[in-house]
């Protein structure tokens, strides 16, 4: 046990693995076992580990400049070129860019900048933001009131009324539609439920929606065609942003440059990290749509300082490496890679769907997930979190990592370099883990 209090983690437990090294998909522990990255990381590591021409980027900018910071206008070539390049990919038109370190950061920063909005066009009570159950989008206090996962929230009295948060119901329709409802029924009623809430709490005083494209932590889950385009129109009847948190889905992740492009979303601001460096280093950014940036820059005058920004927004490091990342998405052309790998692993994935375990199948593109039920037929849940979590140790003693979730989902996200032959080792690897975790469930008595 060494000093280290760790993140995301029971604090009475110590060590669970040591990681040594990275080498494309794969990472290795001290001992030297090798194991298939089926999570890229957190969710973060698109292009794998030991990019040479991202380590020479690297390399150059801390030689060159290592550090500028970016208060008061203060600016250099890194960071602008990153801004205009990640506002040349984003389907907003004229983005404005605003750079900081980590998913949750950006999410304060759009926290920030409606309520900044607000106040700039002389509605200051407009400040109210609906999130969604089992939705994520990170963990210090603005954006951990906007996650919808109780385990983010128990023990630390967020400010869910100080912030105006609005809780929507998730679009899984796996979990959250009623008895004979079709997928049809269930997008209508989720849309009409949204509605309902936006006017008992006044349509003039709710800023924006977050959303994922897809729930990554909450359980890679995938709402059902028609779902965004539902929402849209409503949150439109209202003048409502629709702010979607690509951190996990941005790009390529499912199968297309952009979550909100996969799934049919026209949003007004965007939100990016993880991948948006091959998480060889921490960066984030906040994007909104040119017309959301001029109504701030108007009335900026007599607003004074937008007051707000991080030592390290725009950090010349993050940005030559994000700007790279860029390059070499498009140069590789990783999305379509994505979308033609991606096909395959979902292809794969569904020869799980008859295994006496598996309740469901989620996935698309280069994520996916299996729950793992006590009864198929009646969707029993396995209690606590035990069953997710053996299967998750089996598959790391079989040689590849993947994510337990709440309610016994099992998660994967490999980088989206990996070919069809990983995808074969992963679903080889994952049948292992499946069989070994029916053993324990039957051994345990724990099917219903
Ligand atoms: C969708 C989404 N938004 C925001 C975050 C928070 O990002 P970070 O952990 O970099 O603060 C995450 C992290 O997993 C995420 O998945």
């Amino acid at each position: 046990m060494t000093s280290m209090l760790y993140p995301t983690t029971n604090p009475s437990a110590s060590e669970q693995m040591i990681v040594s090294r990275g080498d494309g998909p794969y990472i290795y522990d001290r001992a030297g076992k090798r194991y298939l990255e089926g999570m890229a990381g957190l969710w973060c590591t698109s292009l794998g580990y030991g990019n040479e021409e991202i380590i020479e980027v690297a390399t150059q900018q801390m030689r060159e400049l290592s550090f500028s910071h970016m208060f008061g206008g203060k600016t250099h070539d890194s960071a602008m070129q990153l801004a205009d390049k990640l506002a040349s990919m984003v389907p907003l038109a004229n983005a404005r860019v605003f750079l900081g370190n980590s998913g949750s950061d950006a999410n304060d920063t759009v926290v920030k900048l409606v309520r900044y909005h607000a106040s700039a066009t002389g509605r200051p009570d407009r400040v109210k933001i609906i999130a969604r159950d089992k939705g994520y989008h990170g963990v210090s206090l603005a954006s951990a009131s906007l996650t919808g996962l109780p385990p983010n929230h128990a023990h630390f009295q967020l400010p869910f009324d100080a912030l105006g948060i609005v809780r929507a119901g998730s679009p899984h329709y796996y979990r959250n539609a009623n008895p004979g409802e079709s997928e049809a029924e269930f997008v209508a009623r989720r849309a009409n439920e949204l509605e309902a809430q936006i006017l008992a709490e006044g349509p003039d005083t709710i800023a924006a929606m977050v959303a994922e494209p897809v729930s990554g932590a909450g359980g890679v889950l995938i709402p059902p065609a028609g779902h965004y385009p539902a929402i849209q129109a409503v949150l439109d009847r209202y003048g409502i942003a629709l702010w979607d948190d690509e951190v996990i889905c941005g790009f390529g992740r499912l199968g297309k440059d952009f979550g909100a492009n996969a799934m049919d979303m026209k949003p007004d601001m965007m939100v990016f990290a993880k991948a948006l460096s091959s998480a060889y280093v921490p960066v984030s950014a906040a994007v909104i749509s040119g017309e959301f940036a001029e109504a701030i820059e108007g009335a900026a005058s007599d607003m004074g300082v937008f007051g707000h920004g991080y030592t390290y927004s725009g950090h010349p490091l993050g940005c030559a490496v994000a700007h790279k990342v860029l390059e070499i998405y498009e140069r590789d052309r990783i999305f379509e890679h994505a979308e033609t790998v991606g096909a395959y692993l979902q292809s794969r994935l569904q020869e799980f769907a008859s295994h006496p375990l598996v309740g469901e199948v989620s996935g698309m593109g280069m994520i996916g997930a299996l729950e793992l039920v006590a009864n198929r037929a009646e969707k029993t849940p396995f209690e606590g979190m035990v069953v997710g979590a053996f299967c998750a140790k089996a598959a790391e003693s079989a040689g590849l990592i993947v994510r337990p979730l709440g309610g016994n989902r099992v998660a994967l996200c490999p980088p989206l370099i990996i070919e069809r032959e990983h995808v074969d080792e992963i679903i080889d690897k994952l049948t292992i883990a499946l069989n070994a975790t029916l053993d324990f469930v039957t051994r345990e008595n724990l099917l219903k």
